[in-house]
């Protein structure tokens, strides 16, 4: 059965794309990088900084979520938008990728996967249909089917596997899902690991179910970037044109770029914050690491011509500072100016595409990371 559509393409230069999906909660412009706040809270940011960052979507993770505080929990107090005090649109991951990532004990069986909860040690069961009937609960914009992500390398045989079950799971998602109130989406997700042929006949299965929206998982999970684009470029044209690409997981601002220019519309990764509060600055100029002693006497903001105050307000010294003595407001600071930064890289690409300049916007800006920081 067809979904209705609520991705609308507005422009597309070479395989790049710019467009708008519907939501609940809001509109977002696409290519959309979503911020991750994977328990319900973007970690050392405020969400008044994450919006006015030019977010428009944030990720949560029903794994997280569903273990504390609890799925019933949340909608009883509003679903999620209101609970954070988000507001706006969320995207929540299925919870079968963070399963293999987290907890311990866990077992794939055809009917769900079983694990013991990270928190408390206690045996949770999580099928494809409780994996949406959470999402449901939490009142999710766009909820994931719940699949199975095999790390690389790995053999064929066992991406196949996984492959197919998540095809079926995929089926039984629909199904769950399919009396959701209207304008809410569900994503399929595309596996098949770095086999060309497998790829491509997981996203026809995907296709002929029909989704909301495609997602390409099973990337970034140990092979080379050349492997990673090189699987993008198999899987994107074999998805429908209409609807709105997601590569999940992903990536460093290169990915991402590399990404858009093969057809990919939205994207997530903890890179920006995670990397902050390990004293990495993602700048136009490339990654500049604060810990390094260079900074130590470096009276210089990190950009000078960056409107935002946490990027313009402060000497290196005193980022520098700041993380090496362990300083919440340290990562605080620099998680904000890798949300800002990914942000203004989304709606770079975005005019860029809008304008027919993709080519000219990807070169200058990889010029500019080639530069490096002086
Ligand atoms: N996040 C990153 N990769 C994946 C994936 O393959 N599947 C899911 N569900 N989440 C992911």
């Amino acid at each position: 059965m067809n979904l209705p559509n609520h991705f609308e393409l507005l422009a597309t230069d070479g395989a790049a794309r710019t467009g708008r999906l519907t939501t609940p909660h809001g509109l977002v412009r696409t290519p959309a990088f979503m911020p991750v706040g994977t328990a319900g809270a973007m970690k050392g940011m405020h969400w008044r900084e994450v919006r006015d960052a030019g977010a428009d979507i944030v990720l949560g993770n029903t794994y997280h979520l569903m273990l504390r505080p609890g799925a019933e929990r949340i909608a009883g107090l509003g679903g999620l938008q209101r609970f954070t005090g988000w507001g706006g649109p969320m995207l929540t991951d299925s919870g079968g990728f963070q399963v293999m990532s987290l907890s311990e004990l866990r077992k794939v069986t055809e009917k769900a996967v079983t694990f013991r909860s990270h928190i408390d040690g206690t045996k949770v069961e999580l099928s494809p249909e409780r994996s949406i009937e959470v999402q449901r609960l939490l009142g999710s914009d766009i909820a994931m089917q719940m699949d199975e992500c095999v790390r690389l390398p790995a053999e064929r045989a066992d991406i196949e596997r996984a492959m197919q079950l998540s095809l079926r799971w995929a089926e039984r998602s629909k199904r769950a899902f399919e009396a959701a109130p209207d304008g809410y989406m569900l994503f399929g997700i595309v596996q098949g690991g770095d086999v060309p042929d497998l790829r491509r006949a997981s996203a026809r299965g995907l296709t002929d179910i029909g989704f909301h929206g495609y997602a390409i998982g099973g990337l970034a999970v140990g092979e080379p970037q050349a492997v990673m684009l090189a699987m993008i470029e198999e899987t994107a044209p074999a998805l429908p044109v209409d609807r709105p690409r997601y590569l999940m997981g992903v990536g460093t601002p290169e990915d991402i770029l590399e990404a858009v220019a093969r057809g990919v519309d939205m994207f997530d990764c903890v890179m920006p914050t995670r990397n902050g509060r390990h004293g990495m600055a993602f700048t136009r100029f490339g990654q500049i690491n604060l810990r390094n002693a260079r900074h130590v006497d470096d009276p210089r903001p990190l950009d000078e011509e960056s409107p935002w105050p946490a990027a313009n307000g402060y000497s290196r010294a005193y980022l520098h500072h700041l993380v090496r003595s362990g300083e919440t407001l340290g990562a605080m600071l620099l998680s904000e100016i890798n949300v800002v930064y990914y942000q203004q890289l989304m709606q770079g690409i975005r005019d860029a595409v809008a304008n027919g300049t993709f080519e000219d916007f990807r070169t200058k800006t990889r010029a500019g990371w080639a530069r490096g920081d002086i």
